[in-house]
């Protein structure tokens, strides 16, 4: 049973809220780093691209545009058309001047079969209609190109989100859940899974971090004093080839 006042990831009051801004976002970014694997997701994101040498990517739920200008310094020649949904943060990834093409946009709207490598990094779990956006994804893309999707696990800061006594947010698109669901649409799904770790300088930090989730949540957190870290869980999935059954 869904327990009273979840958030739900996919709520869209909530996205259109949460990303009205950047500095929230660019907030959370922040606290996070390698865990003992020594690995951060966006490196193997972007290693996984560099080894498939894309002519034309397609970003969706680009952000503050940060990722695509590590592709487009990594890939020379690159042709790559960033989009959001949110005004605020198709201005901050406009800002940084680069050689790409950012727009605001929820749909893909691209020609079938034009795009080498489409990009979906934390950003599945706020669309509404999944199926539907995945459908979209495998037209526009070439029969031998590839999905690269990052989203994170169910246990992902379950530390923080325990002590402050506050549910996990409700998400449609985990690491748990996201391989059958990409499985719907393409062949092949292959997965990289991340432990990664938030590191908070102090209370105020780690409260307001849970406030951006949610305004009422930064004050949920009971104090503690010094430095916390929590675990994240993230996986980064590549799904490639058309369904066999062409769906
Ligand atoms: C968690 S942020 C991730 C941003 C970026 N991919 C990154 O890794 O830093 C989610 C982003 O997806 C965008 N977004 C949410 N729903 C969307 C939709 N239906 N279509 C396009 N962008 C969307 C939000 O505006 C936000 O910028």
């Amino acid at each position: 049973m869904t327990p009273v006042g979840s958030i739900r990831v996919g709520d869209q009051e909530h996205v259109a809220s949460q990303y009205a801004a950047t500095e929230p976002l660019r907030g959370r970014m922040s606290v996070w780093g390698p865990g003992p694997q020594g690995l951060d997701p966006t490196k193997v994101l972007l290693d996984a691209l560099i080894e498939r040498s894309p002519r034309r990517i397609l970003e969706i739920g680009c952000g503050t545009g940060a990722f695509a200008k590590r592709v487009v310094d990594a890939i020379p020649n690159v042709n790559y058309l960033a989009t959001d949904a949110s005004a605020a943060m198709v201005a901050a990834a406009s800002a940084l001047g680069l050689n790409a093409e950012i727009r605001t946009a929820q749909a893909t709207g691209q020609a079938a079969g034009s795009i080498d490598a489409v990009i979906a990094a934390w950003m599945l779990y706020h669309v509404p209609s999944l199926d539907a956006a995945l459908g979209e994804i495998r037209r526009v893309l070439r029969p031998e190109g590839a999905l690269f999707a990052v989203t994170n696990g169910e246990l992902h800061l379950a530390t923080l989100f325990a002590d402050a006594g506050v549910d996990p947010p409700l998400s449609s698109f985990t690491s748990e859940t996201g391989q059958a669901i990409l499985h719907r649409h393409f062949g092949l799904v292959a997965r990289t899974d991340i432990r990664t770790t938030a590191t908070f300088q102090d209370h105020s930090s780690a409260a307001a971090y849970l406030g951006t989730i949610d305004p009422s949540w930064a004050a949920a957190l009971p104090a503690f004093e010094g430095v916390r870290q929590d675990y994240g869980y993230t996986t980064v999935f590549i799904a490639t080839e058309p369904h066999p059954t062409g769906r």
